[in-house]
């Protein structure tokens, strides 16, 4: 639905009245437009902002996306948010709420749209090889402790092919070209929310373990030939398995199982 201005906008009372949720978006900062939501909750939540709190922009003008990339948040296009969370998990653990926020998105895409996203390791989540959307969390620690963690999603939802910058045309898509017809975001947003709270609430009761396991069922590239690129260094060999950190584990050519933390996968 459209509201005066013509734009169907995400505001505060917009995503009160259609979230599900109890502890996802109590508190809601909505933006027109803002530098970077990650940015803007990662200041709040330094100064004590409740676990929970949903930032969110129509735009972003200095989306981050990782390893010091642009993200692409176009005005009225997307789902441009972050959500402050406060994790009781040891610090070593933190690498893995990524994958929460993944599979979230991939089962609410699922059960709002019926299409089937897969992952890609460590942080994509792809439709017909093409990546809609994108996770950077950042996260603060305290004592060796958790004190937050900034999760931020980029969702590409209503773009028509042509919206995309070029150079981004034949790697990226949205819901809307995957779909043929565009998505209510606000209803969207809800699903989504709901996802990662029903997600956060099973990790607090039973670890990673169901939520790694999803995430690995959603992996085409698990068991198969990859080549992973580290800043200057290419390690080639078999996906074997993500370990309880969120490591990948690579089956070298050689046969040594290496602990790759980060890096780009090719396949
Ligand atoms: C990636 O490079 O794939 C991660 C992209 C993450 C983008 C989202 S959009 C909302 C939040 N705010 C940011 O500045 N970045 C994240």
């Amino acid at each position: 639905m459209k509201d005066k201005s013509g734009f169907d906008l995400l505001s505060d009372d917009k995503i009160k009245s259609v979230i599900k949720t109890e502890l996802l978006a109590q508190k809601i900062y909505a933006f027109w437009s803002v530098g970077s939501t990650n940015e803007f909750a990662y200041s709040r939540a330094v100064q004590g902002e409740s676990e929970g709190t949903l930032v969110i922009a129509e735009q972003q003008s200095k989306g981050r996306g990782r390893k010091l990339h642009n993200w692409d948040s176009p005005f009225n296009k997307g789902l441009w948010f972050s959500l402050i969370l406060r994790p009781e998990v040891p610090a070593a653990r933190a690498g893995l709420v990524p994958y929460l926020a993944g599979i979230s998105v991939a089962e609410a895409v699922e059960t709002y749209t019926g299409l089937k996203p897969a992952v890609k390791w460590p942080n994509d989540l792809l439709l017909s090889g093409r990546k809609f959307c994108g996770i950077l969390s950042e996260v603060e620690f305290e004592n060796s402790k958790i004190k937050f963690i900034v999760l931020g999603i980029g969702i590409n939802v209503n773009h028509k092919k042509e919206e995309f910058p070029e150079e981004f045309r034949e790697m990226a898509t949205s819901l809307r070209i995957e779909r043929d017809a565009r998505l209510d975001r606000a209803d969207f947003l809800a699903e989504v929310l709901l996802r990662i709270e029903n997600n956060y609430n099973d990790l607090k009761q039973n670890g990673f373990k169901n939520i790694i396991n999803r995430w690995k069922k959603r992996c085409p590239q698990l068991g198969k030939k990859v080549t992973i690129v580290q800043n200057d260094e290419k390690y080639q060999g078999i996906f074997e398995d993500l370990n309880d950190e969120g490591c990948l584990m690579l089956r070298t050519n050689e046969g040594e199982l290496k602990k790759i933390v980060a890096g780009d996968l090719i396949f």
